[in-house]
């Protein structure tokens, strides 16, 4: 199985290389009906990190839709967000025997061990969202463009602010994500190489101090584990400590929705109100909650990731692992994980705002209307 695996890797290689870009053609070589025959209705194990956040809901239960679709078992678990956990889930996976694991890591240097244990065993491992780092035995990645996201998140806030006109200053205060998720820094990097200029020449201003150095500080400022929760008193403390001489926020970098949730809270508590004070915050994921803000005024865009895409693509990547034929990939330089470069399939994110809120969620049918309250 392994070895297969590898094969159908190398064949889909050689077709990226030789294409350019995002095959789907079938290996020429490698396809036998006896593959598709001996894996059908195969065990799929998913691992999500956690209920608690939105879109990860939405991730495992159209995976499982998709996959048993194509005729396969499927078993989704969510862990919490305790790496433990997760790796125990996997472990029952793998005695499961379970012929592809799809993971959306908690932490993704954290899994090391039982993946080498999947490996053993022949099992193809699919990373999911976020990379899974220092370890050989990945064999694919599908995720959205992180750095794009962050540099969706930091123009947005140039073209708003009109920082190419030299405007400002601004008082800005950043966030990022998770310290233990490989995304969060690829969100930061892409947003802060659009703003740090601006702070470098004075038209943005960081009244909290908060503002990393470089690309490779954003830990000094992520929230663990997303929580709203933490972004809420984190962002009440800069308002309590820096801003209660009457300076106000203009606008906050939110890396995603479930922090953006936290800092507009806190700002409510704190007086600000839409049309007068209320900053620009940016978030990610189009989250329901979110985006009934957004229609209030309350945040001003969201990168919106359909994780329907996602989840397409990666059963896609599946049938295509339990049937011989060659994996879609189309980027091989992108995420090296510490140990090579991970085939990975990148999907392109979108601004959302509330302008677009219908053509992009609605018309979709991403969301109803009735989802977001409306009429
Ligand atoms: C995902 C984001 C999500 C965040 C918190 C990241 O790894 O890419 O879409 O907002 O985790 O769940």
């Amino acid at each position: 199985m392994k070895l297969k695996t590898m094969a159908a890797l190398a064949v889909g290689a050689a077709l990226v290389v030789g294409m350019s870009a995002c095959s789907s053609s079938p290996s020429t070589s490698g396809t036998t009906a006896p593959a598709a025959t001996s894996n059908a209705g195969a065990l799929i194990g998913i691992s999500m990190p956690t209920t608690t956040l939105e879109r990860w809901n939405n991730d495992g239960a159209h995976l499982v839709d998709k996959l048993q679709a194509l005729g396969y078992t499927t078993d989704l678990e969510y862990a919490d967000n305790k790496t433990d956990e997760q790796i125990s889930q996997i472990q029952n996976m793998i005695n499961d025997n379970a012929k592809v694991l799809v993971i959306a890591a908690i932490d993704g240097t954290t899994l090391g061990q039982v993946l080498q244990t999947a490996a053993d065993a022949g099992i193809t491992v699919i990373a999911y969202d976020r990379l899974i780092n220092g370890t050989p035995n990945v064999d694919y990645y599908a995720t959205f463009d992180n750095y794009k996201v962050g540099t969706l998140q930091g123009q947005f806030i140039e073209t708003q602010l009109d920082l190419k006109d030299g405007k400002g200053p601004f008082n800005l205060e950043p966030f990022a994500g998770s310290p233990d998720d490989n995304n969060a820094k690829f969100f930061f990097a892409g947003a802060w190489d659009v703003l740090k200029p601006y702070i470098d020449s004075g038209q943005l201003v960081v009244p909290s101090g908060k503002a990393p150095a470089s690309d490779d500080d954003w830990q000094s400022i992520g929230i663990q584990a997303w929580a709203t929760a933490t972004a809420q008193s984190e962002m009440q403390n800069r308002l309590n400590s820096y801003y209660s001489g009457g300076a106000k926020v203009d606008v906050v970098l939110s890396p995603n929705d479930s922090l953006a949730l936290g800092i507009e809270q806190a700002l409510q508590g704190a007086g600000y109100t839409v049309g007068s004070d209320w900053p620009l915050i940016t978030g990610q994921d189009g989250d329901l909650a979110n985006v009934k803000n957004m229609l209030a005024g309350m945040q001003a865009m969201t990168v919106w990731k359909d994780t329907r895409t996602l989840g397409d693509q990666v059963s896609t990547m599946v049938d295509q692992i339990l049937t011989g034929q060659a994996v879609d990939t189309n980027d091989t330089t992108s995420y090296n994980n510490g140990v090579k470069n991970v085939p990975s399939y990148l999907l392109s994110p979108q601004v959302v705002t509330a302008d677009t809120v219908q053509t992009d969620l609605i018309d979709s049918g991403f969301y109803t209307k009735a989802d977001l309250g409306i009429s």
